[in-house]
């Protein structure tokens, strides 16, 4: 038999995230017991059973099984990482502190808790070290309406969808920093009745990470989690303040696409957007057409080809950065940046036309709410 390693064992089963659960009952003396569990899951539908696997050596588990065949699964929720690492502690108040109350069963509900079940012991099965409990189910229903905690690796966290995590240490930088200026996103999307967006540049992509305000305006169903390639022309702001490469970089991934008067008119766009201190997008169908193109790509539709993405973007090249100030516009989108601590584009926000004519009056007016609103958010970074 190959002998395996108890550590290795341990860190590589730690790569299987769970969610985490605390096991009630009531001991003799009508008080609360319970253990914290990660091996909970659901085993059957018909008889409805669960199950969760204690270790034989575990006195929460040993006054568990002497309190009768009772207990209720407490599924917690994310912010319950405190009463889960109470009732994982040797000790005997384990819920001291903590509000719950009582099942239709009888047993301790925790507050907060996501879901409870309550069950009956049905089955104790012999699994090496720990036992495999399983437990006839007599009643359930949702609690909290909080997202559930998870355990992974060693440490604890919530759900985030895929399209905003996939992975991306760098982007949960920035969803941090982001949601420091959300009343501040919030207050500008009321103040102009749309909507104000927030773009991070992840690696090669502009992830859209996060929305405030209107979401009819958008052409997807919502524009959070879409991610969009970084070459011209969105992402100005980025080349704008960022370093010789990066704007390079930018500049050059059309460069297959364009002649050479056209690159030298984009060149300039760079120095043209940090000198006005914003970015600034006309005309609603081209863009329209991107933002379509770009959200069926992301959906992985197969009759879109990605190189149809280019071609959008190609359109709405002339809408982007004109030199000439904007008047009596379809005003499509204004865009400012973000700076985190060290000076460089945390993200950029944006606020998104309501498909209308504007003035260059009207125009001023939203760039100075915008730009001060993108200084606010700096400086939120800042305070941190
Ligand atoms: C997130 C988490 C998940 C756990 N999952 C299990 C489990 O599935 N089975 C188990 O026996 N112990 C599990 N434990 C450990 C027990 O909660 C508890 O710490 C241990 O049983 C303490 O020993 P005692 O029961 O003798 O007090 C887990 C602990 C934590 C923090």
């Amino acid at each position: 038999m190959n002998h395996i390693d108890p550590t290795r064992f341990r860190e590589v089963l730690g790569q299987y995230p769970t969610g985490v659960v605390v096991v009630t009952a009531n001991d003799a003396a009508g008080e609360p017991i319970g253990m914290t569990v990660g091996s909970f899951t659901s085993v059957s539908m018909d008889p409805p059973l669960v199950a969760f696997l204690p270790s034989k050596t575990s006195s929460s588990w040993r006054a568990l099984r002497e309190s009768g065949d009772s207990f209720c699964i407490n599924v917690l929720g994310a912010g319950q990482e405190d009463l889960c690492r109470a009732v994982a502690m040797r000790k005997t108040d384990k819920f001291a502190g903590f509000a719950l109350r009582e099942s239709p069963a009888g047993n301790p509900v925790m507050d907060g808790a996501v879901v409870w079940i309550d069950c009956v012991t049905e089955q104790v099965h012999p699994g090496g070290d720990h036992d495999i409990v399983v437990g006839r189910v007599l009643g359930l229903d949702h609690g909290s309406p909080d997202q559930p905690l998870l355990f992974f690796r060693g440490g604890y966290g919530s759900f985030t969808p895929l399209s905003l995590a996939s992975g991306d240490t760098d982007l949960l930088g920035h969803l941090a920093e982001i949601d420091l200026a959300r009343p501040h996103m919030e207050a500008l999307a009321d103040k102009f009745d749309t909507e104000v967006t927030a773009i991070a540049l992840v690696k090669d992509e502009l992830v859209l990470a996060a929305a405030a305000g209107r979401t009819d305006i958008a052409v997807a169903p919502t524009r959070v989690g879409q991610r969009l390639p970084f070459i011209p022309p969105i992402g100005s702001c980025f080349a704008a303040w960022g370093d010789i490469a990066l704007r390079a970089k930018w500049v050059e991934s059309v460069a297959d696409m364009l002649n050479d008067e056209q690159m030298d008119v984009l060149r300039q766009v760079p120095d043209l957007v940090r000198d006005r201190g914003y970015a600034v997008a006309i005309g609603h169908q081209a863009g329209a057409q991107l933002e379509l193109v770009a959200t069926r790509i992301n959906a992985g539709d197969p009759e879109v080809p990605s190189s149809s993405m280019r071609e959008a973007f190609f359109k709405a090249l002339d809408g982007y950065n004109q030199l000439e100030e904007p008047d009596d516009v379809e005003l499509r989108s204004l865009s400012a940046p973000v700076f985190d601590a060290s000076g460089r584009v945390a993200y950029m926000l944006t606020m998104w036309g309501r498909w209308e004519r504007v003035t260059s009056t009207e125009v001023h007016d939203r760039v100075d709410a915008l730009c001060a609103t993108a200084a606010a958010a700096t400086q939120a970074i800042a305070n941190r």
